[in-house]
């Protein structure tokens, strides 16, 4: 491709990113020609609806109905693949526009976490090259900070709080004192939970990141399904305020690391200290910590979320496309990237333990002695007066393996003095 001729790009999906894409497109053209050597333009576009008044012209543009199709047009050099989905019309048109030797970017976590080495492969294949930055949080440029930025590191380790909706669940329990539900109502109102919402409030979108961070991070296939996943469904507000007695604050938080045992990702709810960077991270805020050998750690924060962050990721992508920077998806050539096997376990951390007991005497005692029992040693310990039978009893634990605590968890609940669900969370200290 001729880096003077102008960059055409079909989008597939008008919805709130793709409209941003066009806004900025429109608005700075000449900003992105001076900044790529080329023009930066739309030959056309595709959505469900055509009539709607997005609140910017699409004049100029071609339509098409179907994305396949618009993936596939002559006068298309990179298909910005919009619509979301793990697969559907936004598979099919990604793999139509690689078939067909296109570039293509992309927002969607969903399809690269679960096809991301299929389509690396196939992009490979065709010499061309996949961009997903607005993937993962948002506008932050995180993936080409794996990429480019930190290319001389190992990575040792990546954590971050990749879903804005839970983190701003969680940390307006704690402001305004109301419960998860509430918190959760408000979400829909304002309209920051997916369609469904489970990708966000049970860990899934976060996930999807994680798992995208860790195949660039240490060279292995990405690998959503080993992702171990738990949602911010069962936090309770005394959770929270118990962890702030502590100096912790609760979040729903990713971390990838290669171990001795294989490639760890989870992406649990966590209590870190509260005076932490991640600690004080509020509301609808991402943050995303890398460790690496040389660099140490870097903190990167700002908007996972929005038409203009979002927007700005996707640009980024486009503007790196349309100066020629080529990289293969996941930093290496992807028939080289490792197929690593799943940490069975979690490293040790000490774990913060909610049981509610019922009022029958050595129901402590049976608790306790479980919990010794698995090699479990208690750290802090308190519970409190009996409401509706039932006493909340909070443990901290020294540190043990996840494994021992739910098989403690699971000899806990076959007794006949726990009344509700024991929960877990796991303390890290950054
Ligand atoms: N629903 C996500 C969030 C944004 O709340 O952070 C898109 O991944």
């Amino acid at each position: 491709m001729n880096q003077r001729t102008p960059l055409r790009l079909g989008i597939a999906g008008l919805g709130t990113v793709g409209t941003g894409v066009v806004k900025i497109i429109r608005q700075q053209s000449a900003l992105l020609s001076a900044r790529a050597g080329r023009e930066v333009v739309i030959s056309a576009v595709c959505a469900r609806d055509q009539s709607r008044d997005r609140g910017v012209s699409l004049s100029g543009y071609a339509w098409e109905t179907d994305a396949v199709a618009l993936a596939t047009r002559d006068d298309v050099d990179v298909f910005v693949e919009l619509i979301g989905g793990e697969s559907g019309p936004a598979k099919d048109a990604v793999e139509a526009a690689l078939a067909a030797g296109k570039d293509v970017v992309t927002a969607n976590k969903a399809l690269l976490a679960h096809h991301g080495q299929a389509l690396a492969l196939a992009a490979e294949n065709a010499g061309s090259v996949i961009r997903y930055e607005a993937a993962v949080a948002g506008g932050i440029p995180v993936i080409k900070s794996l990429l480019e930025g930190l290319a001389g590191n190992e990575i040792t380790r990546v954590m971050g709080v990749m879903n804005g909706t839970c983190n701003y669940i969680l940390t307006n329990m704690e402001k305004s004192g109301r419960g998860y539900e509430a918190l959760f109502e408000e979400c829909a109102e304002l309209g920051y939970l997916e369609a469904d919402p489970n990708l966000d409030v049970g860990g899934i979108d976060a996930g999807h990141k994680l798992a995208l961070l860790a195949s660039i991070a240490f060279g292995t296939q990405v690998d959503f399904d080993a992702v171990e996943l738990e949602g911010i469904q069962r936090i309770e507000l005394s959770d929270i305020k118990h962890a702030a007695d502590m100096g912790f604050k609760i979040k729903l938080l990713g971390v990838t690391q290669m171990t001795g045992r294989g490639l760890e990702q989870r992406m649990t709810p966590c209590l870190v200290p509260d005076t932490s960077a991640l600690g004080q991270l509020d509301g609808g805020t991402n943050m995303v910590v890398i460790e690496g050998d040389s660099v140490e750690q870097i903190v990167l924060r700002g908007p996972g979320a929005g038409m203009g962050p979002t927007a700005s990721a996707v640009m980024g992508d486009v503007m790196d496309i349309a100066r020629g920077v080529r990289i293969p998806t996941f930093g290496i050539p992807a028939a080289q990237l490792v197929k690593a096997p799943a940490a069975m376990a979690s490293t040790p951390a000490p774990f913060y333990l909610r049981v509610g007991l019922k009022d029958k005497p050595g129901a402590m005692a049976k608790i306790a002695s479980i919990l010794g029992e698995a090699g479990i040693s208690i750290d802090r310990m308190r519970q409190y007066g009996h409401q509706d039978e039932t006493a909340p009893v909070l443990i901290v634990t020294h540190k043990c393996m996840r494994q021992a605590l739910d098989e403690a968890i699971t000899a806990m609940n076959a007794t006949d003095v726990v009344s509700t669900a024991p929960v877990a969370l796991r303390i890290e200290n950054l």
